[in-house]
């Protein structure tokens, strides 16, 4: 391969350049872009964009990863349905024997429809679990609630009442870990309104395990999202630890300890292949608070199962010229991923095919979608190979946050959603259509 194409981001084993020669007369041949074995190209021809893609080997080998990191420890890994809720990504997952955190009756519905036997392995969090959610759970018989208030837990206990059904619970403590991410997905401070605030938990906890049908099992923490220094990580754990210490002491019963999520994954590094090590240090900070206590522990990604094993294909509808900035328009846009519009967040974007040959030129230029928003850019003043009108752009890292919150901004149908496995390509969920946007309406 040439420098260049080193260069540009690929995401083994999922997303691969492989060079295919042209006819004998012309120089050079072309990268092409892979999803496994199949070329992303011919994903595009075929299902049409924008049009998300990604790897099954990938997620698998994550979740592999993710598991074997935490094998010292008994634990069970609880993939955040909210990153990419896909039924067939669910499925897969839950045949791994995946378990699942839910924040939403909607999401439980969406694990129970994907695998039954799941319910289980359930946690549900969340600030504002309605009475029907709570109830739509317990008769579920999910494995865990994590409670985020003192009028939450009143709601729960009125609930498993009515069922006369124990509900299991953890309080999600609020640690005050400050942990470096974009402040609209940190969680762990006071100032957030997630949890109770971890020096009130025992109170709570004394007040919870009075009630008939509650059943105190665990603490569960969480302290943001995209977070990769694992420092942070390890100091809410060691608040954690030592509450338990408390709460044994006072006669609970706590089986489990929730980490919740947050492990963050490399957006700005192309060639990043230390996942396995990445996770590594994230289990090691968690563990050594844990030493010694006898406890189960909860995890609870999501993006880093999904994130990297996810592109969002899109095509270039035009190339513009504003006096010196260039742009270039496609016809994916914040509604399909709204990531960096939202966050500012950055995305590898790579040409889906690209000549081998060291002639190809770069420029610099914006990649912006054609809502009438000038938020509507997956990047701005981006080098990239020069392309023209009509070709693809892998925007990479969609996995996750991507398709889940994609919306119907500017009556947009969303995107198909396809899996790769080997030489296989299925579509996983149908591109909509606007005649779908317009039902239900008067
Ligand atoms: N558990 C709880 C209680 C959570 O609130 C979250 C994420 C997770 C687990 C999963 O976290 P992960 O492992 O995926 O970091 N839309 C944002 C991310 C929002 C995350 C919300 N909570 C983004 O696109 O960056």
């Amino acid at each position: 391969m040439s420098p260049r194409s080193q260069n540009l981001a690929a995401r083994p084993p999922g997303f691969v350049y492989r060079e295919t020669k042209r006819g004998i007369l012309r120089r050079g041949g072309l990268f092409v872009l892979y999803c496994e074995d199949v070329p992303l190209q011919k994903l595009a021809e075929h299902y049409g964009t924008p049009l998300y893609v990604y790897s099954a080997t990938m997620i698998r080998e994550r979740y592999d990863a993710f598991d074997a990191a935490f094998r010292d420890l008994p634990h069970t890994i609880c993939y955040s349905v909210k990153a990419n809720s896909n039924l067939t990504i669910l499925r897969l997952l839950a045949r791994k024997g995946c378990g699942f955190d839910v924040v939403s009756g909607g999401e439980l519905e969406r694990v129970l429809s994907a695998d039954r036997k799941a319910a289980k392995k359930v946690v549900f969090s969340g600030v504002g679990k309605t009475r029907e959610e709570l109830t739509a759970a317990l008769k579920a018989g999910i494995m865990l609630f994590n409670v985020e208030s003192e009028s939450e837990l009143w709601a729960l206990a009125e609930c498993a009442g009515r069922l006369r059904k124990t509900a299991p619970l953890a309080l999600r403590v609020n640690p005050d870990v400050a942990a470096e991410t974009h402040p609209y997905i940190s969680t762990g401070l006071h100032k957030h309104k997630f949890g109770v605030p971890i020096r009130e938990a025992r109170a709570l906890y004394a007040k919870g395990s009075g009630a008939r049908y509650l059943a105190v099992r665990g603490v569960s923490v969480h302290i943001g999202s995209q977070i990769t220094d694992v420092a942070p990580f390890g100091e809410a754990m060691a608040r954690v630890a030592d509450l338990v210490g408390e709460l044994r002491g006072d006669g609970h019963r706590i089986d489990y300890i929730d980490a919740g999520g947050g492990l963050g994954i490399a957006y700005e590094k192309p060639n990043a292949l230390e996942f396995s090590a990445d996770v590594a240090a994230y289990a090691r900070a968690l563990a050594a608070p844990l030493r010694g206590l006898d406890v189960r522990l909860l995890l609870e990604p999501g993006r880093s199962i999904v994130g990297p094993a996810g592109v969002l294909v899109t095509s270039v509808v035009y190339r513009k010229k504003n006096d010196g900035k260039r742009f270039l328009v496609v016809d994916g846009a914040m509604n399909d991923l709204i990531r960096p519009a939202l966050y500012g967040a950055y995305h590898e974007i790579i040409p889906v095919t690209q000549r081998a040959d060291s002639a190809v030129k770069s420029e610099v230029t914006d990649i912006v979608g054609p809502v009438c928003e000038t938020g509507d850019f997956f990047a701005r003043d981006r080098e990239l190979p020069v392309v023209d009108e009509g070709d693809r752009l892998a925007v990479l890292d969609a996995g996750a946050y991507g398709m889940v919150l994609a919306s119907n901004y500017n009556t947009r149908p969303r995107p198909a959603e396809v899996l790769v496995t080997g030489k296989t390509a299925k579509v996983i969920r149908k591109r909509e259509k606007v005649s779908d946007l317009l039902r239900g309406e008067m």
